[in-house]
């Protein structure tokens, strides 16, 4: 599938905002390739419609945004797959620019989930990474890039200064509503993060499809991973509570094979397929419910 380049999909590549990633958290083993990797990254007109992605995501996530979308999907009757089926469905999801480079979504999956394995995790680990992307297939139901992938946020409180691009936040109407624009808006303080409502994406999507089949850590992975205001720059530790706290450990253990693992090197997809059906087999159901 092709995204056009229109108002709700700027990116010509839906994993384009991860350059942005790149660039704002450096791998720090790797500094030299970095500069490199950089000068390419801003160099590139990729610049302009990840900053075009952030303005229509910072404009639409709202409360009311969000309940919208827990109603329409949390339902769960757009299509019953088994997990491979789901994998084949989201790799039909083709970029539109550098073919070369850039990997299609099971290969990231692989190579994420390969590096924990190679750094002997438990496999539930190993699982988390070959799973914490499928909620993308959000896209091929038809949802705009900027209600599936981007950093995610709390809404219903302030909006913190350390996310991404935060000066569009001024054009969302929950920035002037005096419910939603005071420290706690809406929360609690230190209520834990099951209560609080994040920006809509492929996180939490996914988090809810799984939340009856994995353990505890696995499901903090799936449900945060794009949640850099906090893993990275501990923005919203006041609405946390002290489970929040310890699972994050594992939050921030992730990240790193998420971020960095995307060398252009393709995985094996045939020789690892008995492992994964395995590993599959032994935490979900045969049927999933998208
Ligand atoms: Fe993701
Ligand atoms: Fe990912």
């Amino acid at each position: 599938m092709k995204n056009s380049t229109d108002h709700d999909n700027p990116m010509q590549n839906l994993d384009d905002w991860e350059d942005n990633l790149k660039e704002r958290y450096p791998d720090p083993s790797d500094m030299t390739k970095d500069k490199e990797e950089f000068r390419n990254y801003v160099d590139s007109e990729r610049v302009d419609t990840v900053r075009e992605f952030y303005r229509v995501n910072h404009r639409y996530q709202t409360y009311d945004f969000v309940c919208q979308k827990e109603k329409e999907f949390l339902k769960f009757d757009k299509k019953e797959m088994s997990l491979w089926e789901a994998v084949d469905f989201l790799n039909t999801l083709v970029d539109d620019s550098d073919p070369d480079i850039d990997l299609d979504q099971l290969q990231h999956l692989l190579q994420t989930s390969e590096a924990i394995r190679a750094d002997g995790h438990p496999d539930w680990f190993v699982l988390t990474g070959f799973l914490h992307d499928i909620g993308k297939v959000l896209c091929l139901f038809g949802e705009p890039q900027w209600a599936v992938v981007g950093d995610t946020f709390p809404v219903g409180c302030k909006f913190s200064e350390t996310i991404v691009y935060p000066e569009f936040f001024a054009d969302n109407p929950d920035s002037t509503n005096e419910k939603f624009n005071t420290k706690y808006g809406i929360y609690e303080p230190n209520c834990g993060l099951d209560q609080v409502k994040m920006s809509w994406g492929h996180d939490e999507y996914l988090y809810q499809i799984l939340k009856d089949h994995l353990p505890e850590p696995a499901l903090y992975i799936i449900r945060y991973h794009s949640f850099y205001a906090q893993h990275r720059e501990g923005a919203y530790t006041h609405l946390m509570n002290e489970k929040d706290l310890e699972m994050f450990e594992w939050v921030k253990k992730f990240n790193p094979y998420d971020l960095y693992t995307k060398a252009p090197v393709k995985p094996d997809v045939k020789a690892l397929k008995p492992y994964y059906e395995e590993l599959v087999k032994k935490y979900l159901p045969d049927v999933i419910k998208f």
